[in-house]
C-alpha cells in the first residue's frame, strides 16, 4: 500500500495556499458536532473546518502539513488514527475530514474514533458508489477508478463506527475555497495550475502521462471553446450534486 503520510511529507506543500475551509461545509460540521464542548480532529492538516469556539484537539502526522496549520490554531500532535492517544470518552466529539480514504487500516480508525468520543464522530468523505454530475470523469476515466479504489462505501463507515449513523448528502458551491476536484466543477482553469493539483492527492495515484495529457486536452478544449461548449452552464451553476458526504455517528444506544 501507498504510503499516503510520506507522500504528504513530500508533495503537501502547497496544500494551505489552495485547500482553505469552505464556510458552508464548516457551518453543517458545526451544527452536526452539536453541544460538543471538547473535539478531537484526526488527519486534522492545516486544521479547515477546526470549529474556533470549542476546545480542539488536532492529531496530524505528515509534518509538512503540521506546518502549515495557521498561527491562530493550536499545534497538531504527531499521531495516526488506528492508534490515538487518549483515553475512551476523552472528548464530546471526534472529526476526521477528508482523510479516512488514506488510512492503512480504516476499520482501525474508526473504532478509535468512536472509542475516544463520548457523542458524535463525523467524517467527511466522498461516496464511491453515488452519482455526480461532475465532468472529470470525461476527460480523466482513470480519475474514476482510482477514486473508486481510494474512498470507502459509506455502509463500511457505518459499519466501523458502529451505532447509528446518518449518511448527509453535502453541496458543494461554486466559489468553495477548499479546492478539492469537484470544487472547480465551475473553474476549469484552476485544473491548468500544476499547485492546484498538487494540492489534490489523487493526481499521485494516475498512471504515468495521464496527467500530462489531462492538462493538455483541458488547456485546448478552453482555448478553443470545445469545454465551454459543452460545460459552460457549470460556469454559473450555484452548486454541483456530487458525492460529497458527511457521516454522522452516534454512540450506540
Ligand atoms: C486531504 S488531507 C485533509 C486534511 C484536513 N483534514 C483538511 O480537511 O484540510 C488528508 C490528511 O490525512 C492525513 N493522513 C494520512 N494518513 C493518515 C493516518 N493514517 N491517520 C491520520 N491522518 C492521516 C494526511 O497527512 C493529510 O494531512
Amino acid at each position: 500500500m501507498r504510503d499516503t503520510i510520506a507522500d504528504y511529507d513530500r508533495f503537501g506543500g502547497p496544500y494551505g495556499g489552495h485547500r482553505r475551509g469552505d464556510p458552508g461545509i464548516a457551518r453543517l460540521i458545526a451544527e452536526r458536532l452539536g453541544e460538543a464542548r471538547t473535539v478531537l480532529n484526526v488527519g486534522a492538516g492545516t486544521g479547515s473546518y477546526e470549529p474556533a469556539d470549542r476546545h480542539v484537539v488536532a492529531i496530524e502526522p505528515s509534518a509538512t502539513m503540521r506546518r502549515q496549520r495557521p498561527d491562530h490554531l493550536a499545534p497538531a500532535l504527531i499521531g495516526t488514527a488506528d492508534a490515538i492517544p487518549y483515553d475512551d470518552g476523552a472528548f464530546d466529539a471526534a472529526m476526521a475530514i477528508l482523510t479516512v480514504h488514506h488510512w492503512p487500516d480504516l476499520g482501525r480508525g474508526l473504532r478509535e474514533m468512536r472509542r475516544v468520543a463520548g457523542g458524535p464522530v463525523i467524517i467527511l468523505s466522498f461516496d464511491p458508489d453515488a452519482p455526480t454530475e461532475f465532468w472529470l470523469g470525461d476527460y480523466v476515466p482513470e480519475m474514476v477508478d482510482v477514486e473508486k479504489a481510494r474512498y470507502p462505501a459509506m455502509a463500511n463507515l457505518t459499519e466501523g463506527l458502529g451505532g447509528p449513523c446518518e449518511i448527509v448528502p453535502v453541496p458543494v458551491r461554486i466559489d468553495c475555497p477548499d479546492k478539492f476536484q469537484v470544487a472547480l466543477y465551475g473553474r476549469p482553469e484552476e485544473f491548468l495550475k500544476r499547485d492546484v493539483r498538487r494540492a489534490q492527492s489523487a493526481w499521485r495515484f494516475l498512471p504515468e502521462g495521464v496527467e500530462d495529457r489531462f492538462v493538455d486536452r483541458l488547456g485546448q478544449d478552453l482555448a478553443s471553446g470545445a469545454w465551454d461548449d459543452r460545460y459552460g452552464h457549470f460556469r454559473t451553476q450555484a452548486t454541483i450534486r456530487c458525492q460529497l458526504r458527511l457521516a454522522v455517528s452516534l454512540p450506540s444506544p
